[in-house]
Formats: structure tokens, sequence, C-alpha cells
């Protein structure tokens, strides 16, 4: 067998297009989205990750109110700045791009946004949501993996499912998602304690990756016909690198192309919840 790629370009621009149009119709009815980006310190990859979310918003017409705070930052002015963002009438959601620097509490100021502005779906309030039938907010990684298991038209009542990694902006929210009343399926979450993970991984309907270990899922872990996304990234000899080696694209059934371009779906996945936020706050 050889894996059908996920088609992520062809499918970001499709969801570029639905954001363009969704901010155009709200600014016609006097809606303005608003996203605030908190970046702390001078980390050159989050600063890169910020760059790109400010230039997607300008693409589809969302403002953005970008606050820049340096690296020795205390914990108490951040929450304050928090704080204030998370009272302006005029922002619809707030982010403050992770990791912070090791002096101060991510879970704390994840906790000082309140759960209809928080755009990561991190807040304890909307990740308990997550298990529901009506989940309010999915964090944008688990919500493009959500929309390309979609994609397969797989049904995903009882599939089983192994979720490697069990981090806090993917693997924790996708295991929640995915085992909760509105996807029904079985997870299995794996982690470096996992014994048998090759076991596990065989049986597998579908596999997800965030484990950011190099190419750790090998062809002979991975049963024939599996959804095998990968989102997992390392750095090994300074190349990037995946969770899932290039040959697994010989037993699965699909899968997410091995050139690291995942990106985009958390990127297009954002601008939508931005825009559901905006949207919510206008009818509620
Ligand atoms: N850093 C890397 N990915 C993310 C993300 O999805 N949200 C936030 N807040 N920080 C990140």
């Amino acid at each position: 067998m050889t894996a059908r790629f996920f088609d992520l370009e062809a499918i970001g621009l499709r969801l570029l297009e639905d954001s363009r149009h969704r901010a155009v119709m709200l600014r016609g009815r006097g809606i303005v989205p608003c996203l605030a980006l908190i970046e702390v310190g001078e980390d050159p990859q989050s600063a890169a990750y910020v760059t790109r979310k400010i230039e997607d918003c300008k693409k589809v017409g969302i403002d953005v109110r970008k606050v820049v705070l340096l690296q020795s930052v205390t914990q108490s002015a951040l929450l304050a700045q928090v704080q204030m963002l998370d009272a302006d009438n005029a922002v619809s959601g707030i982010l403050v791009q992770l990791p912070l620097p090791s002096h101060l509490d991510e879970d704390a100021v994840i906790r000082a946004i309140s759960p209809h502005k928080d755009v990561d779906g991190l807040h304890p309030v909307n990740l308990l949501s997550l298990t529901t039938a009506e989940p309010s907010i999915i964090p944008c990684t688990v919500s493009g993996i959500d929309a390309l298991l979609s994609e397969t038209g797989l049904a995903l009542d009882g599939a089983r499912v192994a979720i490697l990694g069990r981090g806090k902006l993917v693997g924790l929210p996708a295991s929640l998602l995915l085992s909760g009343q509105s996807r029904n399926t079985t997870v299995t979450v794996l982690h470096r304690k996992t014994k048998n993970l090759g076991n596990i991984l065989k049986n597998s309907d579908i596999i997800i990756a965030a484990a950011g270990s190099a190419h750790l899922v090998t062809p002979d872990m991975v049963g024939a016909g599996a959804v095998v996304i990968d989102v997992g990234m390392s750095w090994p000899e300074g190349m990037l690198c995946g969770d899932v080696h290039p040959d697994v694209a010989e037993v699965a059934g699909w899968m997410t192309p091995p050139d690291r371009s995942f990106g985009v779906m958390t990127r297009m996945m954002l601008l939508k919840t931005v825009l559901d936020l905006a949207e919510k706050k206008a009818t509620t």
C-alpha cells in the first residue's frame, strides 16, 4: 500500500478563503475581529511564529494588537497585561505565545485569560469542554488534526486512536477531544514510559504523533491502511524532523506529507477561532 498524502496546501487555501469571507461578513455587520498577541522575550522561533500569525491575520482582515514584553518581565506585570487586554471590549481573543521563559508560570497566565477570549483553548474550562458533545474552543493544532480526520471520510465512532505525546498544546487536548462525547474514538495516550509502543501503534486505526522524537514511528509499527498524522517536531543535528519516518508511507492509508507542512493547518485554525470568538461575542 502507498499512502495518500493530505493536500495541505489546497486545504489551507480553502480555509484561508473561508476566513477571508467570514471576516468581510463580520465587518459588514460592524464587528471588527481582533487578535491580541503577547510575545515574551527574544526567542527567534517564537518571534517567527508571531510574525507569521500577524501576516495571516492581515491577509483575511483580522486586526492585531501585538504586545512584546522583555524576557525579564515579572509574573505580575505579565498578568496585568493579560488582564488589560481581557477587559478591552475591542479584543476578540488573546494568545500568549508559548513557551514562556522558565521564571514565569504558564498555567497561571493561561488561567488569567477569560475562557471566552482564550484563542488557544487551553484554559481549564475550555479543556474540560473538549470532552462534551459540544466543545467550545478547540486548540488550533488539534483543530487542524480534526479537520484532516474529516478529510479521510473515516467514521470516527469507535476507531482506535494512538496519540504519541501528552503535551499541553497537542497530546493532552487531542486525547480529550477524540475520546469525548463529540468524536467517540477509543484513545490510547503513549509517552516515554509506555511499554510495547510498537504493538499499540500497530493495532491503531489512527496515529497522531506529537512527541517531538525524530522518526520514532517506523513502518513496522504501523498497520496497513492506518491514518498517520505527524505534528511532531525536533531538530537532531540542526535539521527539522518529524516523529514519523517517511517510509511509513509504504504502509499507511493516509499520511501527512513528510515535508513538515502541517503548520498551515494550525495557522488557518487560529484565524477560524478568532472569527468564531468575534462572532460569538456579537451574538451574546
Ligand atoms: N507555541 C507553539 N505553538 C503554539 C500554540 O499553538 N499556541 C501558543 N500560544 N504558543 C505556541
